[in-house]
């Protein structure tokens, strides 16, 4: 009986450290591979740049896609019913346009300066014009406070009327 248990031991002692063998093998394979693939890409830099642009460009989507978020629309609603068809008349949407949104659109909408969106081919909703033009988003700077309501109105209907083609 003794002798069988030795076995037994010896048996399984043999197959824990075959197991425990077997592991370090592959984990020392492992950074191998990819130390190798890194040479690959560093050496490859014409593939590494564009591996570097279709990221950026994945970002950029993402940032394209972003919804704005729902606190943010109810609140350029409320602006909205708010401001009277009077209140927007008595406001001159292009020169609002022209002295504060011109540096990064540039005067026909097209400029797109750091990100800013062709301003010509808005999709958008009017609450979602409003909601960021009053909050900002990405790299455009939020207007309230420098903007009044009303003329945060009439600017986005002057993107969205005379800009928009
Ligand atoms: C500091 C630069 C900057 C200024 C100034 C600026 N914008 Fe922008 N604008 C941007 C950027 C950047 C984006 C894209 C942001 C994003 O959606 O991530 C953008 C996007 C927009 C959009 C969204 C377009 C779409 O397709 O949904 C509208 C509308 C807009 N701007 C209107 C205005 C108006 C109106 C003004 C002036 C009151 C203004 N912007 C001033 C940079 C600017």
């Amino acid at each position: 009986m003794k002798k069988i248990s030795f076995v037994i031991v010896l048996l399984l002692a043999g197959l824990v450290w075959s197991c425990g063998d077997d592991k370090p093998k592959e984990k020392k394979e492992d950074p191998f591979k990819t130390s190798a693939s890194k040479a690959k890409k560093t050496t490859d830099k014409g593939s590494s740049e564009a591996t570097l642009s279709d990221e950026k460009e994945a970002e950029k989507e993402a940032e394209q896609t972003t919804p704005i978020p729902p606190e943010q629309l109810k609140k350029a609603k409320e602006i909205i019913v708010a401001i009277s068809g009077a209140d927007l008349e008595a406001i001159d949407g292009k020169k609002k346009y022209k002295l504060f949104c011109t540096p990064c659109h540039g005067m026909d909408g097209k400029m797109a300066i750091n990100g800013a969106k062709d301003l010509t081919k808005v999709k958008t909703s009017l609450e979602e014009n409003v909601a960021q033009i009053y909050h900002g988003k990405g790299l455009m700077t939020p207007f309230r406070g420098v903007l009044k309501d009303a003329e945060i109105v009439a600017v986005a209907n002057y993107v969205r009327n005379d800009l928009r083609k």
